[in-house]
């Protein structure tokens, strides 16, 4: 009987303690007393005994109101931003329907689609300026599209969108009738960012989260914004309708409360960060650094040239050397076999690990023998 494949995540995860986590775009970076009181405080007097506000808590929502800086529009949380993808895929989208997106991509969202009855047409971007155009776009647009997905900016690549390129998908969205789906998960990391509702505000839900920006993501909260009416059908396919986790609802409320504070500190170590993967990526023959610098906090470091495997790469910097990277697999089915993905929002020893170890990992797999393909 041949042995189980390796589940990464596992191994990871039974290991917390000692791994370099730099495989979920996670943020390690925000001090821990930007939360700690609020939820010592939520621990003592027993919140969790009792249900939050179904709505949110007010002053949460007046807190991400102002950090989006969106108004008149209808504002709802959920668990994480994945919850408010899956149910603006089932509330929108049905049998026939097709949405413009791209590979790379976030491929999660073209899974909620999938299950709705629509599909993805998914426009090939890598390769510069390795995302969509408004011009790539306005081509692709057939009488069954219903809406554009864009991810602004990147998962996995790293890659944002200039504001008169958003400007112009937003315009394409309101001339042709499509909703603009647009997930501003990573929004934070990118100088001059700009929300596609700003420009089509009756055709625009955009998805948030404080996963990433304010280093929450074990804590599962994140929202959508949309014109009133399309809140309300989205909402339909809302299951958490006794309101959102008390404990995530008080973490994101302290940390936006003092965000002004310390996310430039974040974002700046998250760049020279992003410089040093480069570095040491490219510092092995025939590894590649597509996008720099990259408006996330993740990048993608492709290996093909080396003849080295991603997923193997995967499972020997984990295994090897407590470095957790994601093969590219599960990011793009054309390109992941190209392609590692690193995020680098991490605390410097992390970062000296991943130097140490990628090299060595590179050189260990170019010396072996491949695997044999599978049939
Ligand atoms: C583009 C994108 N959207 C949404 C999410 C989901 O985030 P959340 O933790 O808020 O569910 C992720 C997570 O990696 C992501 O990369």
């Amino acid at each position: 009987m041949s042995a189980p494949p390796f589940d990464a995540f596992r191994y990871a995860h039974a290991k917390r303690s000692a791994i370099a986590w730099m495989s979920q775009n996670t943020n390690h970076l925000v001090p821990p007393d930007v939360v700690r009181g609020a939820l010592e405080e939520a621990i003592r007097t027993r919140r969790y005994e009792g249900y939050p506000l179904a709505a949110g808590d007010p002053e949460l929502l007046e807190l991400v109101r102002g950090d989006l800086g969106l108004t008149g529009l209808s504002l709802f949380l959920t668990g994480g931003g994945t919850e408010s993808l899956y149910m603006i895929a089932r509330a929108l989208l049905g049998r026939g329907d097709e949405v413009i997106a791209s590979d790379p991509s976030y491929l999660i969202i073209h899974k909620f689609i999938e299950l709705a009855g629509a599909r993805t047409q998914n426009l090939d971007i890598y390769a510069p300026p390795y995302r969509l155009t408004a011009d790539r776009v306005q081509e692709a647009i057939r009488p069954t599209t219903r809406m554009i997905l864009l991810i602004d900016p990147l998962n996995p690549l790293g890659s944002g969108y200039p504001r008169e390129e958003v400007r112009a998908l937003a315009e394409i969205a309101h001339d042709r009738h499509l909703i603009l789906l647009n997930d501003v998960t990573y929004r934070d990391f990118s100088d001059g960012h700009a929300l596609a509702a700003d420009f089509a505000p009756e055709e625009t839900v955009t998805v948030w989260s404080v996963s990433k920006n304010c280093g929450l993501a074990g804590m599962r909260l994140g929202g959508f914004v949309a014109p009133r009416e399309m809140a309300a059908t989205i909402a339909r396919y809302n299951t958490n309708d006794l309101g959102v986790n008390v404990f995530a609802q008080i973490a994101a409320t302290a940390a936006l409360r003092s965000k002004s504070a310390w996310i430039g500190e974040v974002v700046r170590r998250t760049r020279e960060n992003g410089e040093r993967v480069r570095a040491v990526a490219e510092s092995v023959a025939g590894v590649r650094v597509p996008v720099f610098p990259s408006r996330a906090n993740m990048t993608v470091l492709d290996v093909a040239e080396t003849g080295v495997a991603p997923e193997a790469l995967q499972e020997e910097l984990l295994r090897r050397h407590d470095v957790f990277v994601r093969a590219g697999h599960y990011l793009s089915p054309t390109h992941g076999k190209r392609f590692v993905r690193v995020s680098f929002s991490n605390p410097p020893a992390d970062l000296d690990r991943f130097a140490a170890a990628f090299p060595e990992a590179m050189r260990a797999l170019a010396a072996r023998p491949p695997a044999p393909a599978a049939r």
